[in-house]
């Protein structure tokens, strides 16, 4: 087959498709253009240019690890001030990125997750006890769950408590955070050599990273100085374990870093895929009445004292999660790049190091999906669906050794809590929500509130 160039959408010359890409649904702007003109298209600004790739068979061909790494796409390389070469935001063959992940991995093994299941029982707690006492008044369902990862994440992590169920505004953090991933969002379409345009927004950005900065040095300082060399968390690993391969500890830079990333990833992402997941469940009866059923035959009508091995017998519970991540994968996009010049579908062109963004969501619509990939059905995560699906199809979780290192962390945390939310409460779509999808690098249903009843025995 001879070469072909990509397609594209027509552009303005110069500013190529940047005006044309609205700033607060550049995801959904890119998957209905991923209608007409997928599976792979380029998009570019100001003389920058990614490939966009959405079909299965091209993304299955990106994943092969001889030929494709990670590539640290322009969104990310905004955040380079924040995370710097944190394990999400390293370039391929940056040093720390190999010796954070040696010295990690072993924070995310079976039985380190045991030892999170206590904590992350306590937190699940105070949202239940929170939404108790809710009443009359709908509660607001992603800032709660923000609420509840953060500081699940905060303790597991790093055993620093942010409360966030005591206080009635969201942690300072979370402002923060929300700030400086919008601004890395918006940096993407700022008109280069005009940067006096962007002033205000810029100055605003490097507040909201000293607010950040000041946070994690402050839990970096109180554990030093707590003299604990024992307790084996995150950031006792980072701070006490030696990298297999040099012998040498992460540097002090290097750990706030990687604690600043695994605050954002280790939180943002979770409470989008819980929100959507209760959205969904509202939207489907009989779904939720199953959820509930799978939770009332394990903990009947008591107060429930989860174990960790309940969490793996919610099987439904998990399903709807991962259905939920299928429509609307939280971080909604991942890159590679070629390690060297190539040929990708046997006909496009790329060249070494050219950023091939997989849009996600849209590669979860593949027509491998089946004829209705819009409809939410739980069923296509059965486990006897998992070898009928094609490998690559879902990747909601990314790919190969760049992958999510706390997929498990997320999945146990977010279906104990679902289980427990489900077995405590109605919930019950009071003002007939339409779902308005909200992103900021991620994404998460905005403006979605529920009025939660407590259930009764004869319920
Ligand atoms: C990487 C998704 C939860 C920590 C990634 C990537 C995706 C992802 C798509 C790959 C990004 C890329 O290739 O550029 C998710 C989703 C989550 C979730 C959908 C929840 C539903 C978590 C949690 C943690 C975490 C709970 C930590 C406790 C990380 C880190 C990386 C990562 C550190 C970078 C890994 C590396 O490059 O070495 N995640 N994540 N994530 N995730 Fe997650």
């Amino acid at each position: 087959m001879s070469v072909a160039a990509i397609p594209s959408p027509p552009a303005l010359p110069f500013a190529g498709h940047a005006l044309s890409v609205p700033a607060d649904r550049q995801v959904a702007h890119l998957c209905e253009l991923a209608r007409t003109w997928g599976p792979i298209f380029t998009m570019s600004a100001f003389g920058e240019e990614a490939v966009l790739v959405t079909g299965l068979d091209l993304v299955a061909e990106l994943c092969d690890e001889r030929r494709f790494r990670k590539n640290v796409h322009s969104d990310l390389v905004n955040l380079r001030p924040l995370a710097g070469d944190g394990l999400f935001t390293a370039y391929s063959g940056e040093p720390n990125w190999r010796k954070a992940h040696d010295i990690l991995l072993p924070a995310f093994s079976g039985t380190a997750m045991r030892g999170y299941h206590a904590t992350m029982l306590g937190v699940a707690r105070n949202l239940v006890r929170a939404w108790s006492r809710a009443g009359e008044r709908p509660v607001e369902v992603s800032a709660d769950m923000t609420r509840l990862t953060l500081d699940t994440i905060g303790l597991c992590g790093f055993g620093h408590d942010f409360e966030s169920f005591t206080h009635a505004e969201p942690h300072p953090f979370i402002g923060a955070l929300v700030g400086a991933l919008s601004y890395g969002q918006a940096k993407g379409g700022f008109i280069p050599g005009l940067d006096f345009l962007y002033g205000k927004r810029t100055r605003r950005f490097h507040e909201d990273l000293r607010v950040m900065e000041g946070l994690v040095d402050e839990v970096i300082r109180q554990r030093r100085q707590s003299g604990d060399q024992s307790t084996d968390d995150l950031l006792g690993r980072m701070l006490h374990s030696t990298d297999p391969v040099t012998g040498r500890p992460l540097d002090d830079l290097n750990i706030r870093y990687q604690v600043i990333t695994f605050l954002i990833a280790g939180h943002e992402t979770t409470s989008g895929a819980l929100s959507f997941a209760l959205y969904y469940l509202v939207k489907n009866p009989a779904v939720l009445a199953k959820v509930q059923e799978e939770a009332d035959t394990l903990w009947g009508d008591d107060e429930p004292d989860p174990g960790w091995a309940d969490v793996g017998r919610l099987t439904y519970t998990r399903q709807v999660l991962l259905e939920s991540l299928r429509l609307w994968p939280t971080a909604p996009a991942f890159a590679v790049e070629p390690l060297e010049d190539t040929v990708i579908g046997g006909r496009y062109p790329v060249k070494a190091g050219a950023s091939l963004i997989v849009l996600t969501p849209a590669l979860h619509r593949d027509p491998a999906w089946g004829r209705n990939v819009e409809l939410f059905d739980p069923g296509r995560f059965a486990p006897d669906q998992q070898d009928a699906r094609p490998p690559h199809a879902f990747k909601a979780f990314g790919s190969g050794e760049r992958a999510c290192i706390g997929r498990q962390f997320a999945l146990h945390e977010a279906t104990l809590v679902l289980g427990l939310l489900a077995h405590r409460f109605h919930l019950i779509d009071h003002a007939g929500y339409e779902l308005k999808v909200k992103e900021t690098l991620t994404l998460k249903p905005d403006g979605f509130t529920l009025l939660v009843e407590p259930r009764t025995a004869a319920d």
